[in-house]
This record gives C-alpha cells, structure tokens and sequence, in this order.
C-alpha cells in the first residue's frame, strides 16, 4: 500500500523558552523535526507533507534545504491536532494510500514500530501507536477492548475510571487518506480543551462501522520534548544508542562516550575513532580509517585506510580518496583530496583539487577568498608544494611541480616546475653582532638616564 507522511510541527514549545520553534532546536545535530521525517525513508512515502505554525518560514526553509521533496502546509492557527492533519490536505489531493501522522517534537520512533503499524493495518482501519506509561498524566488515554481500540480519551476529559488507564496515545496514528479526511471533517471542538482533536476519529470511525487498533511500543519510542533538558537527556539517550550501534557494526571507540554521532552519521568496519571526535551531519568514514582525537568532520567523506587528525577539521565537501593523510591543525573545505595525499601539518585547504601522491607542506594555505567570490586551487598528481605557501587562487599546479617554501604563487605553475614566489636571500657579514651593540648601548643610555 503507498504511503503518506505527515509530520505536524505547528506548535510553539512554550516550554522550551527561546526565540526558535521548538521543532528548530536541534537532536543528533539537525532540527527536531528532520527525526521525524526520516521516517519516510523508512516508509518509502510517496509524499511527506510537514505542517508548520509558530516560525514557519524559520521551519519551512530548513525543511527544504533538508529535503526539497517535503512539502509544507501552513497551519496559522493552532486548533488541534485534527486541525493540524486538515491542513495536508490540499497537498495529499489526488493520493490514493495510507496517511501517517507523526509529531516534529518526538524523534525516537523506530522503523521497527511503524513496520508493525503498517501489518496492522491490514487488518484495521485506523491505527494508533500506544505505550505502557509510567507516569500517564497528561497522555491520552487508549480504550481497548482485546485487539479493538473503541476511543482515545484525552486526560482532561477522561472519567476517573478512565483516568486509571495506563495504556496510552503516542499521537502517532494511521489510515487510509480519503477515510482519514472524512473523519477529520466530522471531528468538533466539544471538549474540555475546546480543540479539534486527532484522536476523536478513532470515535468518529467506530459509529461509521470502521475498525481500529492500537500497536504497542516502549515509552522511550514516544518521548516527545517540550523543554530543554528534555531536549539534554533525548541527546544522551540518542548518542548512547548511536555509540552502541557503531560499536556493534564493527568500529572501535577508544572513549564511546565521548564520541558526538549526528543522525546520518555512517562508519564503515574497522574504523577506529580516537577520544573527543564530533561527527555533525553527514559524514561517511569508509572502512578502515582512523579518526584521530579531538577531529571534528562535517558533510564530509573519508576513504578506507585515511588517517584524519588529532585536531583536525573537515569541512562540508572534503572529499578524501583512500589512505589520505590529513593531520594536525588542518582544515579543508570543499575540496578533493587525491588518493594517498598528504596535508599534515598546520594547513587550510578549501575549493580545491589535490591529485594522488601530492604532498602539502606544512602551514601551506588557498587563498580562495578574494573578499567577495570564491576561486578554486588545482594541484596535479606527485607534486610538492613547500611549507609555507600561499596559493593565491585561481590557480594551478601542474603534476610533479613543486613551490619553494614561502612562496606565494599568484600564477600557474606548470609540470614538473619549481615555482619560486618570495624575496631571494642576503647575507650582510657581521651585521647582526653590530646591531645587538647598538640596540644594547641604546638600552643602557636609556636605564641611565632614568
Ligand atoms: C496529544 C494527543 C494525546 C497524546 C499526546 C502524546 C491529541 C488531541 N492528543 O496530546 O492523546 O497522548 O499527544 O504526546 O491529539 N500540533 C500542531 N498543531 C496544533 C496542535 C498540535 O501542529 O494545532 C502539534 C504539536 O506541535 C505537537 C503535536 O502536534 O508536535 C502534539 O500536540 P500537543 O498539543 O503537544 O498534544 P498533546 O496535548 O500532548
């Protein structure tokens, strides 16, 4: 059956206390609301609709720069969740399929839940997500009766019997789309919150002869975060799980909890990361490779068998071919590293192409910035650029070329070339010894004469 996604994030956060949209804070280094989405990888959705309100504009760019498919549905006034849904209508016209609504602010659903909700409703009509709560109080509360869901009672219009209920509403629910809308349209605001709610199909459904039911889940799935150490410990948890993962897919972490993993981070087998690494989106380090201590990588790809850090900095589109060395106090940036290249110490390599075998001196840096554009460094395969040079770009190094130290290269260097680009030395005999005197008796005078 096709699939649909929605992903409501209309509501404020008021808790959270900030001038952002609760949903823009950020969990595993992308907006809240990005965990939500990825679900409709897992779903394979046809469309992925998210509903944004309070700093929509904020949330709907961020939402399109993270995936230009989603579409975004504006909700200007928050009545509720059915609300909310209504509002992906207009975008779902035409899609024939099951709905899924999930909740921006809750990141922690597993693949795993929404593939048993998907069997589910081969069965059923309308389909929630559930939880044994520790703590109910504030959830809705789920009717059961065996398999069948009769209705969701929200907590503040639950009857006390209700009210003992454990069994509770993630918000998370499923049905056909057009059946989703009739329903949706057949739900009033005659409750003690005077909203429309999501959960009032389940009702509205059972009296038009329709099924539903309701698929268990741990709590820790449905955690939704309203304030910031709910934000904290959702980040602990998320990076707890993301270190056990990696350890488990065969990478070794020399200090697990103090290694940073973003959403999509991927390792490949036998990679070894050092003590205080940060890894924030998209970073894919192929098999092999060592991450030395105290790297931060973002946007970034490292071949098998590269050597990155201590104390190194990859930029969005650092491109490492395999066994690459890239060490101390370097920073690159949109540029491509050929196969077995050095860059050891010292060095800021951005928008550039640095060929197989090449190796950069230390403290050499691109000059790619002119003030207001950008311009790219080419540097062929074999060559050796000195300690100390400035590539001023655009520019280019031929294959098996090399700088003298210091220089700066403001022209193409070609193949096989020495490019010299700095003040040629002179030695003055004894001038230094005559210096120092003068300097000295000047001092003296100087302490003499108060
Ligand atoms: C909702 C459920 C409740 C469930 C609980 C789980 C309803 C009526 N109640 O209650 O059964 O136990 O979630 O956390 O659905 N939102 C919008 N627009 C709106 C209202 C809400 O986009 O007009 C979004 C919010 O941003 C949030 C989500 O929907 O992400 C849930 O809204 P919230 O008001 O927190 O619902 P609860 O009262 O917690």
């Amino acid at each position: 059956m096709p699939t649909a996604l929605i992903v409501l994030a209309a509501g404020r956060g008021t808790r959270m206390n900030s001038n952002l949209p609760k949903v823009m804070h950020r969990l595993a280094g992308v907006p809240l609301f990005a965990h939500a989405l990825a679900a409709a990888r897992t779903l394979e959705a046809r469309r992925t609709v998210l509903v944004v309100g309070h700093g929509g504009d904020m949330v709907a760019r961020a939402a399109q720069d993270l995936d230009p498919d989603v579409i975004v549905a504006r909700q200007d006034e928050q009545l509720g969740t059915a609300h909310a849904v209504l509002q992906a209508r207009a975008a779902l016209a035409g899609f024939s399929g099951d709905v899924v609504v999930l909740y921006g602010d809750t990141p922690f659903v597993r693949a795993e839940t929404l593939r048993r909700m998907t069997e589910a409703r081969q069965r059923f009509d309308i389909v929630a997500l559930g939880f044994e709560a520790a703590d109910p109080d504030r959830y809705g509360r789920l009717i059961m009766d065996g398999d069948s869901l009769e209705r969701i009672v929200e907590c503040k219009d639950a009857a006390p019997y209700e009210k003992r209920i454990s069994f509770c509403n993630s918000g998370i629910m499923m049905a056909d789309r057009a059946t989703m809308f009739d329903l949706l349209d057949a739900v009033d605001n005659d409750n003690a919150s005077g909203e429309y709610y999501l959960t009032k199909i389940v009702e509205v459904g059972k009296a038009r002869g329709l099924s539903a039911t309701a698929v268990a889940c741990p709590e820790a799935e449905t955690l939704g975060i309203d304030s910031r150490p709910q934000l904290a410990a959702a980040e602990a948890a998320f990076q707890a799980r993301a270190r056990e993962q990696a350890l488990e897919n065969g990478v070794t972490l020399v200090a697990p909890e103090t290694v940073y993993f973003a959403l999509d981070t991927v390792l490949g087998r036998d990679v070894v990361v050092e003590p205080n690494v940060v890894f924030a989106p998209g970073v894919t380090v192929e098999s092999g490779a060592l991450i030395r201590a105290f790297s931060h990588l973002e946007g970034c790809h490292v071949g098998a068998g590269a050597v990155v850090g201590p104390f190194a900095r990859l930029r969005p589109g650092a491109e490492l071919a395999n066994d690459v060395r890239i060490g101390n106090f370097v920073e690159i940036k949109n540029a491509e590293i050929g196969d077995g290249a050095k860059v050891n110490h010292l060095s800021y390599i951005g928008d550039a192409e640095i060929g197989a075998g090449t190796n950069i001196g230390a403290g050499t840096v691109t000059c790619n910035y002119d003030g207001v554009m950008k311009h790219r460094t080419v540097i062929g395969r074999d060559a050796f650029i000195g300690s100390d040079t400035m590539l001023v770009a655009p520019v280019r190094v031929g294959d098996g070329a090399m700088t003298g130290s210091g220089s700066v290269i403001t022209g193409d260097v070609p193949e096989g070339a020495l490019a010299l680009g700095r003040a040629r030395q002179q030695n003055k005999p004894g001038l230094a010894r005559k210096l120092f005197e003068k300097y000295k008796s000047a001092k003296a005078k100087r302490e003499k004469d108060g």
